[in-house]
């Protein structure tokens, strides 16, 4: 096995959906199966990295010897992210996280009533964008970002507005990319927006090749 520079080093993944409850039963989140971040995952520790997982409600294993912790809500999500920004090398966010939540959530079931509803929403933390704006010379912040419209060109604009060294973008099109399928469609753009289109690969794969290309941007910091 080749000497990986992630060896020894903390790699945290955020991975999975969150759930911005309204009520006792009722939530609002979104498709994110959990799968890429899991593979992520798994790929860093095969690497001999110390693995954090920060995970939303999944139906995945946890890859052996990682370490998970779990989460429900994008507070919560962001609350243990932010107790291990400063161990970690490489923080690598693959939730997709809730941008707001109700403002006031009910205990009980909210009662049918004969009129509209109005939620009022609250914006959530950005929880990548905070590790970007702390992050000190040697961290790493690696990002998704996933758009119905325009994915490049916005992928750019939040690596730039989040302070990344590298953005992963997904193809949205449900069937081979994106929420919940095994594979995935990527354009990774780096700090220095360079960009290179990924093929139609396996989840498993594209885990690898986006740590093949971290490595690569480690070892341009020696
Ligand atoms: O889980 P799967 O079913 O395998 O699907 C994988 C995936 C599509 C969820 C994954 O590949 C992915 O793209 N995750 C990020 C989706 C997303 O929320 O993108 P965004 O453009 O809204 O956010 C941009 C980046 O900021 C992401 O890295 C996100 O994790 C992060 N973010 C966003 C909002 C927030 N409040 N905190 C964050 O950390």
């Amino acid at each position: 096995q080749y000497d990986s520079p992630l060896k020894g080093k903390h790699v945290v993944v955020t991975a999975g959906p969150t759930r911005e409850k309204i009520d006792g039963v009722r939530f609002i989140s979104n498709y994110s199966s959990g799968k890429m971040g899991f593979a992520l995952a798994e790929a860093a520790k095969e690497r001999g990295a110390k693995v954090t997982l920060i995970t939303g409600p999944v139906h995945l294993q946890t890859p052996e010897g990682v370490e998970r912790l779990d989460v429900e809500n994008a507070c919560e999500m962001y609350a243990e992210a932010k107790r291990i920004y400063h161990s970690c090398s490489v923080f690598i966010a693959a939730a997709a996280v809730a941008d707001y939540r109700p403002d006031t959530v009910y205990d009980g079931k909210l009662k049918k009533q004969n009129v509209e509803m109005q939620l009022r929403m609250v914006r959530n933390p950005d929880i990548l964008a905070e590790f970007g704006a702390v992050k000190q010379s040697g961290q790493l912040a690696v990002g998704f970002a996933l758009e119905t419209d325009d994915g490049v060109e916005n992928a750019r604009k939040k690596l730039r507005e989040k302070n990344l060294d590298l953005i992963a973008c997904n193809t949205f099109d449900r069937k081979t990319s994106g929420f919940e399928v095994d594979t995935n469609v990527l354009t990774l753009i780096d700090r220095n927006l360079e960009e290179t289109a990924l093929p139609l690969m396996r989840k498993t794969e594209a885990a690898r090749q986006l740590l093949d290309y971290i490595e690569r941007l480690m070892d341009s910091e020696q």
